[in-house]
């Protein structure tokens, strides 16, 4: 309980500091305002009509605030020459800027994206600003998690193993752990199980299911294929997420935050 209290006032205390470190109104701007402004300005009359008035990119010209020409650029040193030069043969056509407004297209595009980087941070911070002890209260009470998981058991140390944005996605969608990192390992949500008309049954993934035929894979790789009429073999398909899903139905806004916060301290 104790350690709990705690491990949600560092939480609350971590939160603090990052808010202050992102909205920090004491910190200088890393671009001269003046220059950003500059560079707006030409940037929406001259390249806007491709690339969209703030960069994010138009019908005739890609993102520039993802691009890895404009991400790995200092000050104008790559975006110049595209400028000048253009790539006619691509729809880019060329622009005979001096230095000064080249940096300041570059200074407008370089702050563009640490802004865009600051609203991703805020979106991290929003995940984490839900009320751990009502998370803890929702988990073992109506969100009924606990009658699937333990946070001593299969939940342990989960804070550990995602960050926020990740552990708030596997708790609303826990289906996509099994696709990656490891292919190999695949394993599905949907399980069947078939049962013979002597009691014999077998279980695993669903290969193939028609009306004629049901073929799985037990957990050990065995492969299993079975003809069916009308009702037998008996054939029953469940997906272990089921519960999930229908817990998505019920979850507001504030239970998911809250239950993030309260998974964020089981480090
Ligand atoms: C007529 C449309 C058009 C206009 C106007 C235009 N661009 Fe482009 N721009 C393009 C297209 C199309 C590409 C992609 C070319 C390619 O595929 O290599 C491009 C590519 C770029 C790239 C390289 C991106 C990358 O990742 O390789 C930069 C930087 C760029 N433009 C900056 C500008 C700037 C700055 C202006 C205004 C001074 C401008 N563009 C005006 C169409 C345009
Ligand atoms: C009906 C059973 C059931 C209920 C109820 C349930 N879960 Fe799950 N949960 C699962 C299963 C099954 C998985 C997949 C775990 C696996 O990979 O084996 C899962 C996965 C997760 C994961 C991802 C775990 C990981 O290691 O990737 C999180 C987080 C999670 N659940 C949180 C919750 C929370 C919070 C609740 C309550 C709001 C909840 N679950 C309710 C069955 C359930």
């Amino acid at each position: 309980m104790m350690r709990n209290k705690l491990a949600a006032l560092c939480t609350i205390m971590f939160i603090g500091a990052t808010l202050a470190w992102a909205d920090d109104p004491t910190a200088p701007p890393k671009y001269n305002p003046a220059s950003v402004e500059r560079g707006k300005q030409n940037f929406a009359s001259t390249c806007g009509f491709c690339h969209g008035a703030t960069g994010k990119g138009g019908e005739k010209g890609p993102d520039l605030l993802r691009s890895v020409l404009v991400l790995d650029d200092e000050g104008g040193k790559s975006i110049g020459p595209v400028i000048l030069k253009g790539r006619p043969e691509r729809g880019m056509p060329h622009f005979p800027f001096s230095p000064e407004q080249i940096t300041d297209i570059a200074n407008f595009l370089h702050n563009s994206i640490e802004a865009t980087k600051d609203r991703d941070n805020y979106k991290i911070l929003n995940i984490v600003t839900g009320d751990a002890n009502a998370g803890k209260a929702y988990f073992n009470g109506a969100g009924k998690c606990s009658s699937c998981h333990s946070v001593g058991g299969d939940l342990k140390g989960i804070a550990a193993k995602y960050d926020p944005i990740k552990l708030q996605s596997k708790m609303v969608q826990p289906d996509d752990s099994w696709t990656e990192g490891n292919p190999a390992k695949q394993v599905s949500a949907i399980s069947v199980t078939v049962t013979l008309p002597s009691g014999e049954s077998f279980t695993g993934t669903p290969t193939y299911v028609d009306d004629f035929t049901v073929s799985l894979r037990e957990d050990d790789g065995t492969y299993r294929s079975f003809t069916r009429h009308k009702d037998s073999p008996r054939v029953e398909i469940k997906n272990r997420l089921q519960g999930h899903l229908d817990l998505l139905m019920n979850y507001s806004d504030a239970d998911i935050h809250n239950l993030t916060a309260y998974l964020l301290t089981l480090k």
